[in-house]
């Protein structure tokens, strides 16, 4: 009884092959590959956080975000784009549908945090072309200003956030909401085309002036990372979190690239699409996110590296390193505005999977659907701030719904795709138009190995964490 599609909502598709990549890449990097990432490493014992993190990426990440491409544009064929419409269609059940509440429930409040992050980056970008956050070189001056930004718990109040930032937010909610409004080719698209190759040219250049800075610190901090610590991979926490961020950083297992992939046709090919997509990602993950917070990061801060929040490391290293470089103004410029233009592509495809279910399941129209978002994630991410006391509340957010929830949507959408839609559809599918062939293993990993591994590291974290 899906059978709900005379919509008044114009059917959407991506213009070009090179763009739905990028859009799809503009998803995955983010703040994940440039402030989760180091940040996620360092409370993680390094080295250890490696070995589990590229096992995830390859036993779990790859194979998903390959069911994610060919379930979605199986799914778009056949006239649906959001998750509850999907999960019906291809559990050939409309009861399915309620499966995919977290498909909509997880973007949604990855949103409402992730924008306040955004606005951060766009803080602090214009407080270096303006000179303010040229402050020499006082580490305490820009933790404070840091601070000031997050906002603290002072004598029993609650400040969520410094005043200066609800600016900032405000102009990173109506960017948002602009592009969205455009629409999937002419808004998300067309500005991921430009972001991404911007995006390349800033991250390289502050690589290159931070490796060549200073040669001791920056091998310690390639050593935290590359030296394995073999006591931390006896810490099922430590599983738990490199594929929670393996998810979280591919955008893989929360309807994002179901929706994105829903777009598609049938003469796209969704196999290379896919792996150019999430290779991009790893790129900027490891190479970029690696190499220039970390190092920055053991530069200023040492072994102190652990204690601040997720996404925090990188705010509270960084300038203290532009400081001591020729031209740092301009760096900071270039990092922040570049950390910005990476948040933007990826909350964008946190809205675009809502608005979808919108339209589809109540035959809104853009300009509604855009409003009733706006209001709602609007509300939502002030109650973030407001009520969370800075950093601790994001970062419990971030571990309860960034890393658990993915993982248990990431664990139903494998059984989805292994058991009900099955891997013989799944490979006939994932090949219509491609050029490339995924190894047949690939299947059987999807159907077998990737939820026993799924279920195994979630039974011993719940089991270590029992009360
Ligand atoms: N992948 C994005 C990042 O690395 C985050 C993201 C989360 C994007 C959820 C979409 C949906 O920052």
């Amino acid at each position: 009884d899906h059978a709900v599609k005379d919509s008044r909502v114009p059917q959407e598709q991506w213009g070009s092959r090179i763009g739905v990549v990028l859009a799809v890449a503009g998803s995955a990097v983010g703040l994940g590959n440039f402030l989760r990432f180091p940040g996620q490493a360092a409370q993680n014992g390094g080295g250890a956080f490696l070995l589990p993190y590229f096992i995830s990426l390859l036993v779990l990440g790859i194979p998903l975000c390959w069911a994610e491409w060919t379930m979605g544009r199986f799914a778009g064929m056949r006239g649906f784009h959001s998750a509850p419409g999907v999960f019906s269609v291809i559990c050939r059940s409309p009861k399915a549908r309620y499966l995919s509440v977290f498909a909509l429930l997880i973007p949604l409040v990855i949103y409402m945090y992730y924008i306040v992050i955004e606005a951060w980056c766009l803080c602090y970008a214009w407080n270096y072309a303006t000179g303010n956050l040229m402050m020499g070189r006082d580490a305490a001056a820009y933790e404070s200003f840091f601070d000031s930004i997050v906002g603290v718990k002072q004598d029993g109040h609650v400040f969520g956030a410094g005043r200066s930032l609800l600016v900032f937010i405000g102009i990173t909610f109506v960017a948002n909401f602009i592009l969205i409004y455009r629409g999937v080719a002419n808004g998300i698209e067309t500005f991921c085309k430009f972001a991404i190759p911007m995006m390349v040219v800033c991250a390289l250049c502050v690589l290159v002036r931070v490796l060549t800075l200073d040669r001791a610190s920056v091998n310690e901090g390639l050593g935290f990372m590359w030296n394995p610590q073999p006591e931390a991979l006896l810490n099922p926490k430590t599983w738990l979190a490199a594929s929670g961020q393996i998810f979280f950083s591919l955008s893989v297992g929360f309807g994002v690239i179901i929706n994105y992939s829903s777009y598609l046709t049938k003469k796209d090919d969704v196999v290379l699409s896919g792996l150019t997509a999430s290779s991009m990602n790893e790129f900027f993950e490891v190479c970029l996110g690696g190499l220039i917070t970390l190092p920055a990061a053991f530069m200023f801060l040492g072994a102190g590296v652990a204690s601040f929040g997720t996404f925090a490391l990188g705010f509270n290293a960084l300038p203290n390193v532009f400081a001591q470089m020729p031209a740092g103004q301009l760096f900071g410029f270039l990092w922040f505005f570049m950390l910005f233009l990476a948040a933007i592509t990826s909350s964008l495809s946190m809205l675009q999977p809502v608005i979808a279910f919108l339209e589809e399941g109540f035959n809104l129209e853009r300009h509604a659907s855009t409003t009733f978002l706006g209001i709602l994630t609007l509300g939502g991410s002030f109650f973030v701030i407001y009520f969370s006391a800075g950093l601790k509340a994001l970062d419990t957010l971030d571990f309860w719904v960034g890393t658990l929830l993915i993982f248990v949507l990431a664990m139903i959408q494998s059984v989805i795709y292994g058991w009900i839609f099955g891997i013989d559809e799944g490979e006939r599918q994932a090949h219509i138009g491609a050029n490339m062939r995924i190894p047949r293993f690939v299947q059987y990993m999807l159907k077998f190995v990737v939820p026993i591994y799924l279920g195994v590291i979630f039974i011993f974290f719940c089991y270590l964490n029992a009360p």
